[in-house]
């Protein structure tokens, strides 16, 4: 614990980078930080240097194996990974049907990792609605909902608002935050949107973050936003709402600092 999900209703809109760079940005700060992946795309792992060829992933077995702590990849000083990993259509599928039907299969399976003293979990999601998603919410301490800074991703303010995420309240600990992603000064459309929402949302809008190539870049040399252009603005701006989440959690920075994962393999 403190575990954080990072949802959207709509997809493209920087759910996955931000996750990874939030992750990053936490770990930097001297926590112990999982970055865990319940999108079937498994696209998460390949913002921590992870290779392309490597498949393992804690849904494949998920029913099987009562710990999924075991399939945790450590990708760096204080920073770990849990892909969703490679897995077939009918695997994918008894997963799904076990969150669905057996609402302590969630708790089992991260058991380990939630109890693990100072470990900050940041979970990737599919967009939209999800099993897992609505599976994990109560354990959640806090959601950040990803929107971006297009008529397109205004037009789904209401869809959350009015619970479709996970058809509940999204977030009863710390509550539900907004990141608006790519702004672009430049765009008429970009400034109208973020204006807003400002407005809209006040202190649930936790931030925003610039439209970079820089995060594209680093995504592509798979590195974070901090090792490949720390002076970009998205870095600025990300390590900002990294700040703004310890502040709303009340993480003792370097709490995760003594102990050391155990059952956690190397990449
Ligand atoms: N702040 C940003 N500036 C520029 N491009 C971004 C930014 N955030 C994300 N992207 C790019 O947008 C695309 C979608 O991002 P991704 O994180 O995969 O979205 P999601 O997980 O919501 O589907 C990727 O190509 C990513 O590099
Ligand atoms: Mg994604």
């Amino acid at each position: 614990m403190p575990l954080i999900c990072v949802c959207s209703p709509k997809g493209g809109v920087g759910k996955t980078t931000l996750t990874a760079n939030l992750a990053y940005a936490l770990s930097r700060a001297g926590n112990k930080v999982l970055a865990l992946d319940f999108d079937v795309q498994n696209a998460l792992r390949l913002h921590f240097g992870v290779p392309l060829s490597e498949t393992r992933g804690f849904v494949a077995k998920a029913t099987e194996v009562q710990d999924w702590s075991q399939s945790v990849l450590t990708v760096g000083t204080n920073l770990f990974v849990l892909p969703y990993g490679e897995a077939s259509e009918t695997q994918s599928e008894l997963f799904t049907e076990a969150l669905k039907q057996d609402k302590h299969f969630l708790a089992r399976g991260l058991n380990t990792l939630l109890n693990y003293p100072g470990l900050i979990i940041i979970a990737d999601f599919p967009p939209g609605p999800s099993p897992a998603l609505k599976a994990i919410s109560p354990m959640a301490d806090l959601h950040l909902v990803v929107l971006q800074a297009d008529s397109a991703s205004l037009s789904m303010l209401p869809y959350v608002e009015n619970q479709r995420l996970t058809g509940d309240v999204l977030n009863q600990k710390s509550g539900h935050y907004f990141i608006l992603n790519q702004t672009d000064s430049r765009r008429q459309v970009s400034r109208d949107v973020a204006s807003f929402v400002e407005q809209h949302l006040g202190d649930q809008l936790l931030g925003m973050v610039h439209r970079d190539e820089s995060a594209v870049e680093a995504n592509a040399s798979q590195q974070s936003i901090f090792d490949f252009n720390p002076s970009s603005a998205a870095a600025f701006d990300i390590e900002l709402i990294a700040k703004k989440v310890v502040g709303i959690l009340g993480i003792e920075v370097g709490d995760g600092t003594v102990h050391s994962v155990p059952r956690m393999s190397g990449t």
